[in-house]
């Protein structure tokens, strides 16, 4: 008779235990019964880094990693990239449906509202070194909103909890505009919400009073593309960290910062910067060769390849491939392009990349994309942090409503010292 369970022998002890299993899963607590001795703490799994542990259960997005496949709450992100809107997605992913047009212009609306920032927050961000990283100054101000916003600490009041993602939705990118143009020594530009989400970004980072301004709208809409690719990806780093910051019921600004600050190392959501970086030593195709064989020898990784969970080509660097022809029709080709495609072509023919199973991953095209729309390299992890802040937000709702979630606590196999006698600081040797 088939049972959903499994039966585990103890070799220690010879002792048998049945193990329930659930959606191809055991409970880690369900090992805890297992000791030789009574007094025992019990069986733990380890596993650094996550690699084969679910912490949660989660109905927002679904990979496939072996199929290049990323759904977002059952869409393909190829439909939703060809016929959504990034604030289209964000409501998608947050409320579970895609929104109906009354819906969708009231959620644009709220958050358009909230896309002016307090002017002491403004004086935060003017407060900066000049060559201040745009990420520090946008997790900074970030944090800085819980202390204008105290309210924000009611978790678990829905009203509440609304409000602050428009708020958070429609700020980040007036901090992130605000943090540029600190940076270049130009005035701001105060948000003009008739020119939709990306459009109206665009138009905070580049107004110089012209007459004719207006923003080229084959690239507003490249940029709302990259935000709808960017706006979830399931429990990677940031998202892992946005759940168990949030898991303490700390307020959501403290909790986005948290997981902003994820998301800025150069493995994470600084790898679009660190691509160009690389494409830039590079400097031509002539010299790929040489670059391939340091990679191979293990001197440095190949930025824009490789990936925890795509065994495959991710399905996003398929489609950003296409904005990128997009983005250079208005600005004009880019030669990091031919070094990129070249680099791209090397590599998956050569035997190392294909048994390690590593393809372009999202950011190898994302920073040639943004960098061909002028924005200066360290703006690239800013440009995947607004987005994903809806991602963000998504499930830390979904953690907070998810019964069986308590503070996030990991465990730990303890290999220090027992416990030993202190010596006096005169008694110890050098
Ligand atoms: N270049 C060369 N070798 C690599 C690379 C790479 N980019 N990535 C992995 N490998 C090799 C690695 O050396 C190891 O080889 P071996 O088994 O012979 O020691 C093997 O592949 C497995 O690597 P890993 O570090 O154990 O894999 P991971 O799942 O821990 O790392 C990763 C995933 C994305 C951090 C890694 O592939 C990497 O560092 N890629 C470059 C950075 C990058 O592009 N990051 C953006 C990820 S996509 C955006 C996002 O979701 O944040």
């Amino acid at each position: 008779m088939k049972k959903n369970s499994i039966t585990v022998t103890d070799n220690r002890n010879g002792q048998t235990y049945e193990i329930d299993v659930k959606d191809d899963s055991i409970r880690a607590l369900d090992l805890r019964q297992i000791k030789v001795h009574s007094s025992d703490f019990g069986m733990m799994s380890y596993d650094p880094a996550f690699m084969n542990t679910a912490a949660c259960a989660s109905s927002i997005t679904f990979i496939d990693g072996e199929k290049s496949i990323l759904r977002y709450r059952g869409y393909p992100i190829e439909e939703l990239a060809e016929k959504s809107t990034f604030l289209e997605c964000a409501y998608l992913l947050i409320y579970g449906e895609l929104p109906t047009a009354d819906e969708l212009e009231h959620w644009t609306n709220r958050i358009m509202r909230h896309t002016y920032i307090h002017e002491n927050l403004v004086q935060i961000i003017e407060s900066f070194r000049y060559d201040a990283h745009p990420m520090g100054i946008l997790i900074s101000s970030v944090a800085a909103m819980s202390t204008f916003h105290p309210e924000a600490r009611q978790v678990h009041d829905p009203e509440v909890r609304e409000k602050e993602i428009w708020r958070i939705l429609g700020k980040l990118p007036t901090i992130a505009a605000f943090a540029y143009r600190v940076r270049i020594g130009r005035p701001h530009n105060y948000p003009d919400i008739s020119r939709g989400y990306t459009g109206n970004f665009l138009y905070m980072l580049d107004y110089m009073n012209e007459h004719d301004y207006d923003v080229h709208p084959a690239l507003s809409r490249a940029l709302d593309v990259l935000f709808l690719l960017h706006a979830d990806h399931e429990q990677n780093c940031s998202t892992a960290t946005m759940r168990a910051v949030g898991s303490s019921k700390v307020d959501p600004y403290s909790a986005v910062a948290a997981a902003a600050a994820a998301l800025f190392g150069p493995l994470h959501g600084g790898a679009n910067e660190a691509v160009l970086r690389m494409l830039e030593e590079i400097g031509s195709v002539s010299a790929i060769p040489e670059y391939i064989e340091r990679v191979k020898k293990g001197e440095i990784r190949l930025m824009g390849f490789g990936h925890r969970i795509y065994t495959s080509y991710d399905p996003r660097a398929k489609i950003i491939k296409k904005v990128a022809y997009d983005v250079f029709e208005v600005t004009g080709s880019n030669q990091l392009i031919d070094i990129a495609l070249e680099l791209e072509r090397i590599a998956l023919e050569d035997e190392y990349f294909i048994s390690h199973k590593l393809y372009p991953n999202v950011d190898f095209y994302s920073g040639i994309i943004l960098q061909a729309m002028r924005f200066p390299t360290d703006m690239f992890p800013v440009l995947f942090a607004i987005p994903r802040a809806a991602g963000w937000l998504a499930q830390w709702i979904e953690m907070l409503d998810d019964s069986q979630q308590k503070i996030a606590r990991p465990r730990q196999i303890y290999t220090g010292h027992a416990q030993r006698p202190y010596l006096p600081i005169e008694q110890r040797m050098g």
